[in-house]
């Protein structure tokens, strides 16, 4: 190893300015669906798994998909940003901060891409109308294209989730764009067929999404770090290439967002691309609900095997980062201390990562003492099974989470 290389891992545990938030160093721990919030409320489980995070020394903890209105989940027990998650969420960001880090609330709205019917949710919002694929697995089969009055609401509700994340506590909010959610209808020609402003080319897909991160800035922007998660690449014929996420990139940046955070593919349509390797079919097995059970199983049949490689989104990511000056963080298979040492010679400001801190939340601490550490995450992707089980996200070559703990409300 070089000096050149020390420099670089030392550079990784340097402080990071995104907005008017100062982080630590450089590693963010990014959204996975923690199964977490039965009926909605965040449980003293979820508390334990963000606190547990941040004292394992990652300077930022996203909490996954918290929806921006009651039409805005996807699954059932998913947090939705009201006042009666506020006493929860403080709870948890109380505890966070306590043990040294910063939270981040992912704020979202699914669009059509919905596994449940919730109130105020006749047809499902989209980009575009239509026949809803999504929609067979919860009988949905029709989505509504959004009127000028729709995306003003969403806007509003964006606008809101954002302003309710900070009397929660959280330091930072993250705008989800990707993965084929409502936002990323509208960015992808798969889903976004409109003939108006908001349809046909780039700019004009981008045109929502850029409208909402206005808003949100506009709203909290200088309390608050504003962060977009987005798709750099769809991984599917007729969604969006690496050229387009690069516009994207380009559009956010263009419209204030104090960070990206580089992600891939679609959860229908391109699982493999936004994970680099391949689901088990025994996933299947843990998952009581037999819509998922079928999501699932239709989702294996459509998707070629893939075999993980570390940092298996550089190649994409790379050509964003000469594209914009805005700070970056790198998402997608960061598993060592070499890989860190390359993302940080590569120019990325900071890496965001998922299963390697599922595996061990402590491993960005043990990085400090270890300059070849290397993850024992497999990128089974088990865990995102474990995500309908009583006690939420864990590794499976780890402890289970505490179903106790997760039927407890954080604030009780
Ligand atoms: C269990 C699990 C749940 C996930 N849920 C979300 C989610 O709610 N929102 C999101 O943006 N990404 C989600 N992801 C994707 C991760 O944020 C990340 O993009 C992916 O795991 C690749 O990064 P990694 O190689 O560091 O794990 C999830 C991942 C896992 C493993
Ligand atoms: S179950 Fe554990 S080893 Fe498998 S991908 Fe998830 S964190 Fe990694």
């Amino acid at each position: 190893m070089t000096d050149q290389h020390s420099d670089h891992l030392e550079q990784a545990f340097e402080p990071f300015v995104i907005g008017p938030l100062q982080l630590k160093n450089r590693f963010i721990k990014s959204a996975t669906n923690e199964g977490m919030s039965p009926e909605g409320i965040p449980s003293r489980q979820l508390v334990d798994f963000h606190a547990g995070v941040a004292a394992g020394g990652a300077a930022l903890t996203t909490v996954a998909y918290c929806a921006v209105s009651a039409d805005g989940g996807t699954l059932p027990n998913q947090i939705y940003l009201n006042e009666a998650t506020m006493p929860h969420l403080q709870a948890l960001t109380a505890a966070v901060n306590t043990a040294g880090g910063k939270a981040s609330a992912q704020i979202t709205h699914g669009g059509c891409f919905t596994f449940t019917k919730r109130e105020g949710q006749s047809r499902p919002l989209s980009a575009s109308g239509g026949f809803n694929k999504i929609g067979l697995m919860s009988g949905q089969f029709f989505k509504r294209e959004m009127s000028a009055e729709d995306m003003q609401r969403v806007a509003d509700d964006f606008a809101q989730g954002a302003r309710l994340a900070r009397q929660a506590g959280f330091s930072a909010v993250e705008i989800h764009m990707g993965h084929g959610y409502l936002l990323s209808q509208f960015l992808s020609p798969l889903y976004n067929k409109r003939q108006d402003e908001y349809g046909g080319s780039l700019e004009n897909r981008l045109r929502f999404p850029r409208y909402v991160l206005r808003r949100v800035l506009d709203a909290v922007g200088s309390d608050l770090a504003v962060i977009c998660k987005f798709s750099m690449t769809e991984g599917v014929r007729e969604g969006n290439r690496i050229a387009d996420g690069v516009g994207i990139a380009r559009g956010l940046a263009e419209e204030g967002a104090h960070l990206l955070v580089l992600s891939a593919g679609m959860n229908a349509e391109s699982i493999t691309t936004m994970f680099g390797s391949s689901f088990p079919p025994e996933n299947r097995a843990v998952v009581t609900n037999p819509v998922m059970k079928a999501a699932m199983f239709l989702q294996q049949k459509l998707e070629k095997p893939r075999v993980f490689k570390e940092l298996y989104l550089l190649d994409y990511a790379r050509q964003v980062r000469a594209a914009v000056d805005t700070p970056l963080a790198y998402l997608g298979g960061l598993t060592s201390a070499d890989g860190v040492r390359t993302l940080m010679a590569e120019g990325f400001d900071a890496m965001a990562m998922g299963r390697v801190l599922i595996h061990d939340p402590a491993w960005v601490n043990t990085l400090k003492t270890d300059a070849s550490l290397m993850s024992g995450c497999t990128a089974c992707n088990r865990c995102v099974a474990m995500m309908y089980t009583d006690g939420g996200t864990s590794c499976v070559l780890g402890q289970p989470g505490n179903p106790q703990r997760n039927r407890m409300p954080a604030a009780s």
